[in-house]
């Protein structure tokens, strides 16, 4: 019951994508959420105040004119007798009235009346996500406060276009209602960098020296870093995963463009470098590309030391008050990781075991040892979402104490 207790004003909005909000209303309510629809004029030509009314175990509000719905709260209570408005989905129109402050109807009016947090779900064919009229209204409703949840990139119902504009899945706007009424985050206010991923070194331009890191664990661990109230840059090399929600990510290929990438975002409170940095590069990359000669041996490569992205900020004059590296370690974990934490100006060094079978590198589980210059802490076998989970309330609780 994560939810006990909370009330949430639910306002549906006339999409395809209202037929989720009845299974949205369901996962609310199962988590112990109370929840009050408000239904558009439009919604109600996708799903019925029937269906809402039923799965929601309340009346359901539709008109602004309607005599029975203002005695009986009225708009201006209906918006305020709430712990969250969640609006969902949130079409393009819904979004402009938002954004200039209009109320011809009841879902405009109590969102222009409401003086609780709001969070949008957008739910709109991709063209109309793009439009610059979305996206100009889209920037106003961000820096009025207004929380997002989505779009998501899929094919859309009607159209069977791919794009930017399905409506977020019910259980992850469940994840953000319960995100947005958790209460004082530890890490607010503060600034985080994360690295994550491999790097890939150019060898010439079609070929180049990477490895085998998937970027799921330093993805994870900037998403549970935002979570905790955390503003979070993710520095990332190229992987196939998409980017985190709640964070800003910076695409990079190299190793000397993730050390720039994370010293122009200096200073932070919090630094965790979880890349999987390719330690040397080619001395100089090929402009064209390196062909074959027959009967000729392949020219060797000149190999030179990548910058240390981790030494560099452990050491660095704006250094961050926690620093946190990775090790990818096959024996002697605990002792490694020590000289590892000495060598590079760190506070902490989770030293996962890459032993063969492990499936720590690109895996989803990771089993860590935690070194700091006071001890060793080892925790069990755990998917990396929750390593991630583990380590964000880990650095909470360190973060503060931390000067060296
Ligand atoms: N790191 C970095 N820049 C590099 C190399 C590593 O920031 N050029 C960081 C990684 O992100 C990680 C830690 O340093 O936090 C890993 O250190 P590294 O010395 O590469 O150790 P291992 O990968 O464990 O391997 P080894 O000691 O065998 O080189």
């Amino acid at each position: 019951m994560t939810l006990g207790g909370k009330r949430i004003l639910l306002i549906i909005a006339g999409g395809i994508a209202a037929y989720k909000s009845l299974d949205l209303i369901r996962r609310l309510r199962e988590r112990g959420a109370v929840v009050r629809p408000i239904m558009t004029k439009a919604a109600q030509e996708f799903v019925t105040p029937l269906a809402v009314g039923a799965l929601s175990a309340s009346h359901v509000y539709t008109d602004l004119f309607s005599r029975e719905d203002e005695q009986d709260v009225g708009h201006i209570r209906l918006a305020r007798e709430c712990d969250l408005v969640v609006v969902a989905p949130a079409t393009a129109d819904l979004m402009a009235k938002m954004a200039h402050g209009l109320a011809d109807d009841l879902a405009s009016a109590v969102l222009l009346a409401s003086d609780r947090p709001i969070l949008i779900a957008p739910a709109m064919n991709p063209k109309m996500w793009t439009a610059s009229a979305t996206q100009r209204n889209l920037a106003t409703l961000q820096k009025d406060g207004i929380q997002f949840v989505g779009p998501m990139e899929g094919e859309m119902a009607e159209s069977g276009e791919r794009g930017l504009g399905r409506m977020a899945e019910p259980l992850d706007i469940v994840a953000a209602v319960e995100q947005q009424l958790s209460g004082p985050k530890p890490l607010a206010g503060m600034k985080a960098v994360v690295t994550s991923g491999p790097t890939h070194e150019p060898i010439d331009p079609v070929r180049y020296i990477a490895n085998r890191s998937s970027g799921k664990q330093g993805h994870a661990i900037a998403t549970a870093l935002a979570k905790l109230g955390a503003e979070v840059t993710l520095v990332s090399g190229p992987v196939t995963i998409s980017d985190p929600t709640g964070v800003r990510t910076v695409h990079v290929e190299r190793a000397e463009e993730m050390r720039d990438a994370v010293l122009a975002n200096l200073p932070v409170d919090i630094a965790v470098m979880v890349a999987a940095v390719a330690d040397w590069r080619v001395a100089s990359s090929a402009d064209q590309k390196i062909k074959k000669l027959p009967g000729e041996a392949p020219a060797p490569l000149q190999l030179t030391e990548n910058p240390d992205i981790l030494k560099t900020v452990g050491h660095h004059a704006q250094r961050p008050r926690l620093v946190v590296g990775f090790a990818a370690e096959t024996q002697n974990i605990d002792e490694n990781g020590r000289s590892k934490l000495e060598r590079k100006g760190a506070d902490l060094i989770v030293a996962n075991d890459v032993s063969a079978g492990t499936g720590a590198m690109g895996g989803d589980r990771n089993s860590v040892r935690l070194i700091t210059k006071t001890g060793v802490e080892a925790w069990p076998d755990l998917s990396k979402t929750e390593v991630a989970e583990r380590l964000a309330l880990w650095i909470a609780t360190h973060v503060s104490g931390t000067s060296r």
